[in-house]
């Protein structure tokens, strides 16, 4: 029996990266996903934002894959389109059961204030539309997920004010999505609604293979290439790896989706090769 079977997803950020993987993912257990995506740039942040195209692309194969997709665009700043996203989704397949709220921006690299307003609204407001827009629809049994980072939960990494003001609003966002992920499994455990959060490490996306985050792994080259980058990549995490791929996040992803998680709630489940044990401040979190 396929994991996700008749069950509907609301995915943000899904035109690439880890948020297409995810929908295809969960397309390949019998899910039908609603997609949501901005497809134009920001401008603070140092690399493209997904197209259209790539919108159009996830679509494609969560079809391959078996399932429906509602392709819409949207910026998770804006509450009301968030809305209007997931009640036309809702009207098209009938329900939801799941929220994967992973759309996020890492405008490194720049002392522009608004660079950390931009990452803080996309990376954390952007999680509360998401869920916002989603509760009303949901109901016993359903699962909602949202993306951290493994780098905003180690002191000195995003948080270095030498990486400028985007990182301070990307970590000061991360680290609430843990603590935001642990009170909503509190207030909705009572309703049979789960919350977990998911921390990566570097994962293999456009974010990481980006010219800004190579000049974050690499200061001490002037443009530095990704093949310089992959040097130093290793750093954060445990098992001599360079990143995970998205489908390694997509598995996780798609455990706390599905009744195999049905008692676990209000975790910080990190994907991360052993990035966090090997780095984590010794007292006094495990
Ligand atoms: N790649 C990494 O190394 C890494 C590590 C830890 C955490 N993360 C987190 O994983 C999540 C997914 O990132 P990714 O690695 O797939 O990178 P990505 O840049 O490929 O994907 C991010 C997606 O979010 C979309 N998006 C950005 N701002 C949006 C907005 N305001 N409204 C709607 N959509 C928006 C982009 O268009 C893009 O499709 C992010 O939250 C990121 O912070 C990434």
């Amino acid at each position: 029996m396929p994991r996700m079977q008749d069950r509907v997803v609301f995915v943000t950020g899904a035109a690439r990266g880890q948020g297409r993987a995810h929908a295809v993912r969960v397309a390949k257990e019998g899910a039908d996903v609603i997609g949501v995506d901005i497809c134009e740039d920001i401008k603070t942040n140092g690399y493209s934002m997904a197209t259209p195209e790539d919108l159009d692309e996830t679509a494609r194969q969560v079809r391959d894959a078996g399932g429906r997709m509602l392709s819409v665009r949207a910026d998770v700043r804006d509450r009301q389109a968030v809305i209007d996203a997931v009640q036309r989704g809702v009207g098209e397949f009938g329900r939801l059961d799941g929220v994967v709220a992973q759309a996020g921006i890492c405008p490194l690299g720049t002392d522009d204030p608004h660079a950390f307003m931009d990452a803080f609204t996309v990376d954390f407001v952007g999680v509360v539309n998401a869920v916002e827009a989603a509760l009303p629809h949901l109901s016993e049994g359903a699962s909602i997920v949202a993306t951290g980072s493994l780098a905003a939960l180690l002191p000195g990494a995003t948080d270095n004010p030498a990486n400028g003001a985007g990182g301070l609003g990307y970590s000061l966002a991360k680290r609430m999505i843990g603590s935001f992920i642990n009170d909503l499994a509190v207030v909705l455990g009572p309703k049979g609604i789960r919350a977990n959060a998911v921390h990566p490490t570097n994962c293999n996306t456009e974010m990481l293979n980006s010219d800004i985050m190579y000049r974050i792994f690499r200061p001490d080259l002037d443009a530095p290439t990704r093949e310089d980058a992959l040097a130093a990549f290793p750093a954060m995490t445990g098992m001599g790896v360079p990143f995970v791929e998205p489908e390694d996040v997509a598995d996780m992803v798609l455990f706390l989706l599905s009744d195999e998680s049905r008692y676990v709630t209000g975790m910080q489940m990190r994907v991360d090769a052993g990035g966090y044990v090997r780095s984590r401040p010794q007292q006094p979190t495990f």
